[in-house]
């Protein structure tokens, strides 16, 4: 996302985050609208001629306006929960174009997704192939599956985010595969038409998403010989990002290294979210108190845990840069630290920063996993979320109101 400051202050594309903060408050998530187009655009053009199929993650970021944006572009979509799909049907994606990823989808959820139309269930357990079997006969439809397949290997992420190994919960053992796609030939509802893995999030080296393909693919390949030929190979999610010193490859060296692992007649299906939008977000957020502290200060900000919570979740850092580019106080070590009854309520720790009370401060690649992870915690009102383009920008969510908070619940008790 182009962030950079002009006459000494903080823009995204042209659009000054001032005005932004002054208009709509903070804390709040600005978006950079050309910037999540364009990652998208890099990946499509990395595949060239080859057969593929881009589904945006929509749990990084599923705001109606994005994924409206990411249509436009040519993305189909990978959904996880009833919620999602609602989303992508709201912006009137073909539901065709839509996968449903996730561990322990609900018979509700199977059903909307059937009743759909929906292009694909990647079912991830014996016991969910013969729940959407059931589902299928009692409303009459065949539905296009792939299973999705745990490789044990090793993504080198995060624990929370790794997902393809025999500890992690995801995934039908590689082992077992030929012998569900055998029971799946034999539902006449069900048409198994691809295969799936999905190693981790926040990847930064290629050589274990290669590992993992190569394997789904000797697994297509025995399939084919055994009278179940597939048509396509989902090989999960996108490349990390560049947070501080992480140094993923060019989308261009992954989408080359996968191609050149998976036979041309296949479709390459992908489902990248933080890769996509990640750096086309940041939030903004203003600063309430400065506390001495003996090592270092507090920067107490408006903006807490319920909003970003990475940072409490994974240890993340994000980087934190001024709205002013000289503020004209003094540089001091400190932590930045959000309103909420937590210690783990920080946003940045150990950071140097020249702040006083009123200063406007971005917390940037907060695109992905960011207002998608928010809460009410400490009944607090989720922030709003803008879209800039160009010089301009429009709210695309707005922050909640103390009547939408509670709009939900009711005091009730019964007499005594
Ligand atoms: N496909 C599947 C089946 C997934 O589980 C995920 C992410 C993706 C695609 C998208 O992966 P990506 O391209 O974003 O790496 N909240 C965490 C990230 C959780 C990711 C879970 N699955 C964070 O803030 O780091």
């Amino acid at each position: 996302m182009r962030c950079d400051y002009h006459n000494g202050f903080l823009q995204v594309e042209d659009c000054d985050l001032g005005a932004i903060a002054s208009e709509v408050g903070t804390p709040c998530f600005v978006y950079s609208r050309h910037a999540l187009e364009q990652a998208w655009q890099d990946y499509d053009g990395a595949f060239g001629t080859r057969k593929h199929r881009i589904c945006y993650a929509v749990k990084a970021n599923d705001n109606l306006s994005v994924l409206k944006a990411l249509q436009g572009v040519g993305a189909s979509f990978d959904i996880v929960s009833g919620g999602e799909l609602e989303r992508a049907l709201a912006i009137g994606a073909a539901p065709s174009d839509l996968v449903f990823s996730g561990v322990g989808k609900s018979e509700a959820e199977i059903q909307r997704a059937l009743e759909c139309g929906i292009g694909c269930i990647n079912i991830e357990s014996v016991a969910e192939v013969e729940r959407v079997a059931i589902i299928a006969k009692r409303l009459a439809v065949q539905v296009d599956v792939a299973l999705r397949v745990n490789p044990d290997v090793d993504a080198q992420t995060h624990p929370y985010i790794s997902t393809g190994l025999k500890e992690n919960k995801f995934g039908i053992p590689i082992d077992a595969a030929i012998a569900v796609y055998q029971r799946v030939a034999d539902l006449p509802q069900l048409r198994a038409t691809g295969i799936a893995c999905h190693i981790g999030s926040q990847l930064t080296s290629i050589a274990p998403v290669v590992e993992a393909v190569t394997q789904v693919v000797r697994i297509a390949e025995a399939l084919a010989v055994a009278g179940m030929p597939l048509e396509h190979i989902d090989v999960g999610g996108g490349l990390g990002i560049r947070y501080e010193e992480e140094q993923p490859p060019p989308v261009a060296e992954l989408v080359a290294a996968m191609t050149r692992a998976i036979p041309e007649r296949y479709t390459v299906v992908m489902e990248p979210g933080r890769s996509i939008v990640g750096k086309a977000g940041l939030m903004l957020t203003r600063v309430e108190y400065v506390k001495p502290n003996e090592n270092r200060d507090f920067v107490i900000v408006d903006a807490a845990m319920n909003d970003l919570l990475r940072p409490s979740l994974y240890d993340a850092w994000h980087e934190v840069r001024p709205y002013a580019e000289a503020s004209g106080g003094e540089a001091v070590r400190c932590d930045l630290v959000g309103p909420v009854c937590e210690s783990g309520d920080w946003l940045a720790k150990d950071r140097t920063l020249a702040v006083r009370p009123g200063d406007l401060l971005a917390v940037l690649d907060t695109g992905a996993y960011g207002f998608v992870m928010s809460s009410n915690y400490n009944a607090r009102r989720r922030p709003p979320e803008i879209l800039v383009e160009g010089a301009s920008f429009r709210v695309i969510r707005a922050r909640e109101t103390f009547n939408e908070l509670l709009a939900n619940e009711r005091a009730h008790l019964i007499e005594k």
